[in-house]
């Protein structure tokens, strides 16, 4: 997490590196900071939000500059600790992302060295061994502190008496925006959207000398030309289009994520083959590996792939998978990230990939890391996804797993088709779930009264239910737990009073009658009970408080309108506690942390 940004150009620097910093807080928010470079070089940093800072700081001189929003990792939330570092005489001043492992030792050697420290995060010694290094050649200086480092990092380094910034990267993400006589340095490409729409994305060992017009990119010692793209997303893309959060507005977006991530994948060619790989290969099964939301849209995978491909599935939890008991290079892995960053996640699929397992990416970020570690690419079309609750690009990895699915299902052309054609008509049912937003404003408003709730589903929708209550405690802090509705007897009801709401997913499949019986023995219990059903259910009504209703679909589809009205609940419940939405306490859109 945090983010980074550099500027070098004919503009003052200090404003484009606020605007930068805002777009960039989603990955961190407890302080931020910046130094300029203009007569000599001059840094600030405070705790707080990138707002605040802008107001309460005076304007920084200079045509260069670097800045930073932090998510602590290595220290508490002061200003001390607050990006940029420098070296002992304020000549260098550091920004970065990630963590050097070894900062410990590296700070002991220096300290005895005579090295005067100001803060206790692992990044200042990079500022103290530029410092140490310096003779005159600043690349040269930033290349050897690099080198003394274990761990990742994407660093921006700015010093007196040199027009250069010089970046580099290990395991964190960085790209450079390409302008005319103005160069940019940002985490990612939302910074710089207003700017410019020519990234070049570094790779790992990369480091760059950027001036106003020139970039020069080296690696192992070599120069290198990287390729320049066009970011495939507008400035509209990353603003609130007249919506109070980001979340409502990409809460909205749905429809349109559906219909462009399905874009180009709806005839009957079935392009996307998940087994397209096992002509080299024999695979016996599927792991899928992700994080939060994106574990949550793997294990509704792992219901469409046994269902419709019987090839035997699991998913795990990035941080847990243990390739140790698997017959690894016998199993395609998928990985699903929809930052393509998430450390956890590209650390398990580096793993697999070592002991050959063949390697998929469900990403929505082009250029990202997962893009040059997995084998194959499945892009989702999202654009970018803002407010830290991750909403539609959760539905659009739901798109991305359903086309994988289908299109290595053995399924014969009719059947194909007629699942396909459920795909296509799903924006138009999320649209109607999205044209009941009062009354499900109404239901969340009321849940924001209570401290506690339960969420229940069955089959398909128990992971939709943990979605809804992963939805509702980040953003409303309302203590929320996700159960198989059949196992909430198993202990949980220990838990139910009248003050423990609980909210059943309850389409109309299998798995019916048993939620029912569940909702019958959770309401005895005392508890105010919201069901999620179809329109044309008129037997649930009777044994609930509340009814949500969904549009009549198959069940098997039903996850992505269920998601779409517990997504409204989480929204309306949080705005009801007056909580900053987007920003949700102690969380970073992209965790780029083990
Ligand atoms: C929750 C949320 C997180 C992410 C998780 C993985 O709303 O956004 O749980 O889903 O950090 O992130 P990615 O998908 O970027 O790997």
């Amino acid at each position: 997490m945090c983010g980074i940004v550099g500027y070098v150009g004919y503009r003052e620097a200090h404003p484009i590196i606020i605007e930068s910093l805002k777009r960039l807080e989603y990955r961190g928010y407890d302080s931020c900071g910046i130094a300029a470079l203009g007569d000599k070089l001059v840094a600030l940093k405070d705790v707080g939000r990138v707002v605040d800072f802008e107001k309460n700081s005076p304007r920084l001189h200079g045509k260069m500059g670097i800045g930073h929003t932090r998510w602590a990792t290595h220290g508490a939330v002061t200003a001390a600790n607050a990006h940029p570092h420098l070296d002992c005489n304020g000549k260098f001043a550091v920004v970065h992302n990630g963590i050097i492992e070894n900062f410990q030792k590296l700070r002991e050697v220096l300290e005895k060295e005579g090295h005067h420290f100001n803060s206790d995060t692992d990044t200042e010694v990079i500022a103290h061994l530029i410092e140490k290094y310096y003779q005159g050649d600043l690349v040269e200086a930033v290349s050897k502190a690099l080198a003394d480092i274990t761990g990742t990092y994407a660093v921006v380094v700015t010093a007196e008496g040199h027009n250069e910034l010089i970046a580099g990267r290990r395991e964190s993400p960085l790209v450079l925006g390409v302008g005319d006589k103005e160069n940019f340095i940002a985490s990612d490409v939302a910074a710089i959207l207003d700017y410019t729409d020519r990234a070049i994305y570094l790779e790992d060992g990369d480091t760059c000398i950027v001036t106003e017009d020139t970039i020069e990119i080296s690696n192992n010692n070599q120069k290198i030309n990287r390729e320049t793209h066009v970011i495939p997303w507008s400035v509209e893309d990353a603003q609130k289009a007249g919506y109070e959060h980001f979340m409502l507005k990409e809460i909205h977006e749905q429809p349109k994520t559906i219909e462009n991530t399905l874009r180009g994948h709806t005839t009957s060619e079935r392009p996307v083959t998940l087994f397209g790989i096992e002509k080299e290969q024999r695979l016996e099964d599927v792991t899928l590996i992700a994080c939060g939301t994106s574990y949550h849209a793997g294990l509704i995978g792992e219901y469409m792939l046994g269902k419709l491909c019987k090839v035997p599935t699991r998913v795990k939890i990035a941080s847990e998978f243990d390739p140790s008991c698997m017959a690894l290079d016998r199993t395609l892995i998928i990985g699903i990230t929809q930052s393509g960053e998430t450390t956890d996640t590209l650390r398990a699929i580096k793993h697999a990939k070592t002991l050959g397992c063949p390697t998929i990416g469900i990403t929505n970020v082009q250029g990202s890391s997962v893009t040059r570690i997995a084998d194959q690419i499945l892009y989702t079309q999202s654009g970018p996804e803002i407010g830290v609750a991750a909403t539609k690009t959760f539905l659009a990895q739901l798109t991305a797993l359903y086309l994988l699915a289908l299109s290595s299902a053995p399924l014969d052309v009719k059947n194909y088709e007629s699942y396909m054609t459920k795909l296509k008509t799903l924006p138009q049912k999320v649209q109607r779930v999205l044209d009941d937003e009062q009354t499900i404003a109404k239901h969340g408003q009321q849940l924001a009264k209570y401290e506690n709730a339960f969420f229940v589903g069955r089959g398909i929708s128990y992971p939709v239910a943990m979605e809804g209550a992963l939805k509702l405690k980040e953003i409303s802090y309302i203590h929320a737990e996700a159960y198989a509705a059949g196992e909430i007897k198993h202990g949980p009801f220990a838990l139910l009073r009248s003050n423990t709401p609980v909210i059943a997913i309850a389409p109309k499949d299998h798995t019916y009658d048993a939620i029912l019986t569940s909702i019958k023995e959770i309401k005895a219990r005392g508890p105010e009970v919201i069901a999620l059903a179809q329109e044309d259910d008129d037997e649930i009504e009777q044994f609930v408080d509340v009814v949500i209703r969904i549009p009549e679909i198959d069940p098997l589809f039903s996850p992505f309108l269920n998601t779409v009205a517990l997504q409204l609940l989480a929204y309306y419940a949080a705005k009801e506690r007056g909580c900053e939405i987007d920003l949700p306490v102690n969380l970073a859109k992209s965790v780029t942390v083990p």
